[in-house]
């Protein structure tokens, strides 16, 4: 295992582009799978569990050929999916096993499925339910954990409330639509990334939306796309955090999705006072994209709860571990689905940011870090990419030697994260 020495830079310059968004890579591959004929898909996600989803279609019978960072993707059809030779391995990627879950529930063959330590310990019920309930025969250790064994059926439209604000769950029911005989709907709790509702427009499928409620008519035929995936925010929001960090920052990052539904993380920076401007605004494939230039500021801190939390999931261990910079300290509540992430985000970020000397209080549904210089320590991510990348950006302001054990777990979602951090990193 790897580990990565962390030390106090003067500044953070350059220019760079993140990989491809890993929510929008997933999609793109399973809808590739399902379209007739060969979709591009370019500067698709170099995060490995994009790589687990297209292995997964390859293995259902789909053709992938991967150069660098353009993926074909060859699909024969809504129903041309095949029965896979052995169990499917998500490794660690709850996107993969959860959408295509509900894909899978619509086949006329049965499918095993399965995934990394981290993955068979996260709760799968939430899909499960509602694929049951649409007709699918899902089984679970434990009737919630991988491996789940599926048998496919021809399914029956539903409408579905979600219990939780998940995408996953939402676009699991809306896959699933895909394969029933009548308009299946889903109406969430709170709005999550869209991006599933978009990608299925993008591949010819009828989608509706009407307030919280999002409608999918059955047995479409899908075509085959050629699309840019933009560059994935929720790896850009590390350097964004690095650079507001350190105050001789300048930094311009191109090309970054900014999706409504994923960019609350850059409303919340705003409103703590950091220094960034967007530009280049367009339009690609339904998902907006654009530049960002970062500079260091002093960040106010404060409370992210409610409706918000959902919107930004996935940043909030970059929001918490930046919590001992910023002038209120930061607090974060309603978010006890954080504790069922790669890691108990919760768990971790308190844990390491105690090793570090910050000042913690955890709560079930989150945490309030406190203001405070940081020393330096050894950082143990818990095998999840985003504990180890958080961590990395806090050392950067803490005084002598970070260490981040097991670093290479990063590239479950940014490879090239710590090579592109010490090329911008100005001693
Ligand atoms: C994702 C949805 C979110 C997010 C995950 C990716 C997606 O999970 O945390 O990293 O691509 O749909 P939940 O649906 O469990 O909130």
């Amino acid at each position: 295992m790897k580990t990565e020495a962390i030390r106090p830079v003067r500044a953070l310059s350059g220019g760079v582009e993140v990989p491809g968004d890993k929510s929008i890579s997933h999609r793109y591959a399973m809808l590739a799978a399902l379209a007739e004929g060969t979709s591009e898909l370019r500067n698709f996600a170099a995060a490995r569990d994009c790589h687990s989803t297209l292995a997964c279609m390859k293995a259902l019978g789909a053709g992938v050929e991967v150069r660098g960072a353009t993926v074909r993707v060859t699909g024969h059809g809504l129903h041309g999916l095949k029965s896979p030779s052995g169990t499917l391995d998500a490794e660690n990627s709850g996107t993969t096993i959860r959408l295509l879950s509900g894909i899978l529930s619509g086949q006329s063959f049965s499918t095993k499925i399965t995934g990394d330590a981290s993955l068979q310990k996260r709760p799968m019920k939430r899909v499960m339910a509602p694929l049951r309930e649409m007709g699918a025969d899902i089984r679970g250790r434990d009737e919630n954990f991988p491996p789940l064994e599926i048998r496919g059926a021809r399914l029956r439209a539903i409408h579905y409330q979600t219990p939780m604000a998940s995408a996953q769950v939402k676009s699991a029911v809306l896959l699933a639509g895909l394969y029933t005989d009548r308009e299946t709907s889903v109406t969430e709790p709170a709005p999550t990334r869209d991006h599933t509702e978009l990608a299925l427009e993008e591949f010819g499928a009828v989608v509706r939306k009407s307030n919280r409620t999002i409608s999918i008519d059955p047995d479409p035929k899908l075509h085959p796309v050629s699309l840019d995936v933009p560059g994935d925010l929720s790896s850009a929001v590390f350097l964004i955090a690095a650079a507001s960090l350190v105050p001789e920052s300048s930094l311009y990052i191109g090309n970054v999705g900014l999706n409504p539904t994923r960019s609350a993380v850059l409303d919340l920076f705003n409103q703590m006072g950091s220094s960034f401007t967007v530009t280049h605004l367009q339009s690609k494939g339904g998902e907006i994209v654009g530049d960002l230039s970062v500079k260091g500021a002093r960040l106010k801190g404060g409370l992210i709860s409610g409706e918000l939390v959902p919107l930004l999931i996935d940043e909030l261990p970059m929001l918490a571990a930046l919590g001992p910079y910023t002038e209120q300290g930061i607090e974060i509540r309603d978010a006890g689905e954080l504790r069922i992430k790669e890691s108990d985000r919760i768990s971790a970020l308190a844990e390491n940011l105690k090793r570090l000397g910050a000042k913690v209080e955890e709560f079930p549904d989150g945490l309030r870090v406190l203001p405070g210089q940081l020393r330096g320590a050894e950082i143990d991510p818990r095998g999840d990419h985003r504990i180890a990348m958080a961590f990395a950006v806090a050392g950067l302001g803490a005084s002598g030697e970070t260490r981040i054990l097991d670093s290479d777990c990063a590239a479950v979602s940014y490879p090239t994260f710590f090579s592109e951090l010490r090329r911008l990193a100005q001693v």
